[in-house]
């Protein structure tokens, strides 16, 4: 597929593998994705599991997400985790704002830019979620919802940082329900999403950030998907937790 930009592909696997577990999935998508160059391809597993997987990838083109880290860089705040302890593990990329965080625990916009800006300053790249829900989309809200979410998520971003940037789209209403937003729904959403960035920054620093899609991505909707000129990759949960859904999302975008 000829893209504009590299596509990234990244599985979620969200509270799910116990470090034996994840293991046994590394080492399966290893065999099964060790020719893949064409796409940039990320696992994202729980803290507890970061350590064991970063060793484990180390000879392959795999490379180490986290799902979540904390805004500040150390101190007294029990149970959080800082940037600088996931790049320990040789972590690439966090996940910041996703919808299940946004949801159960809250997080604002304004949080979610302070993490991103903190991921930033210890070289780690954000991948920051956004979407609306069912009642959004149906009551006409899908542009007004996004518009706040990315301007108040990304807000204080340099040009520079924002270029080092994933945004991944992901329709609420699609995560882990089997729906999945139509190729023209998520090709115009994204398109809108990049609108904004061109407003934010400028049309440069727009047209170098990938837009991952998320929400039911699968062996068999992935390619339609990826072949929308906006969508820059996909952010996938349920799919990514075996190795051969997850690898055969991956063979299919190519
Ligand atoms: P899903 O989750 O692929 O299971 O719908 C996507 C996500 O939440 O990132």
């Amino acid at each position: 597929m000829n893209k504009e930009r590299k596509l990234i592909i990244a599985g979620n696997w969200k509270m799910n593998k116990t470090v034996a577990e994840a293991l046994d999935l590394v080492r399966s998508l290893k065999l099964e994705l060790a020719n893949v160059k064409e796409v940039d391809m990320v696992v994202c597993p729980p803290f507890t599991a970061l350590e064991a997987v970063s060793k484990a990838i180390l000879d392959s083109s795999l490379r180490l997400g986290a799902q979540n880290m904390s805004e500040q860089n150390f101190g007294a705040f029990t149970g959080e985790i800082a940037a600088g302890m996931l790049k320990e593990f040789s972590v690439r990329y966090v996940i910041l704002g996703h919808s299940e965080r946004r949801q159960y625990q809250k997080e604002s916009n304004e949080l979610i830019s302070k993490k991103g800006l903190a991921a930033h300053g210890a070289s780690l790249k954000p991948i920051i979620c956004v979407g609306e829900t069912l009642a959004e989309r149906e009551g006409g809200q899908t542009e007004k919802v996004l518009e706040s979410q990315v301007r108040g998520s990304l807000a204080g971003f340099s040009k520079e940082q924002m270029a080092e940037t994933v945004v991944a789209y992901e329709p609420v209403w699609a995560i882990g329900t089997g729906k999945t937003a139509t190729t023209a729904q998520a090709q115009e959403t994204h398109a809108f999403i990049r609108g904004q960035l061109v407003k934010m920054f400028d049309e440069t620093v727009a047209r170098k950030v990938r837009i991952q899609y998320g929400g039911s991505v699968k062996p068999s909707n992935a390619r339609e998907l990826m072949s929308q000129p906006d969508v820059d990759g996909a952010l996938v949960g349920g799919a990514s937790l075996e190795a051969r859904s997850f690898s055969d999302i991956i063979k299919n975008s190519i």
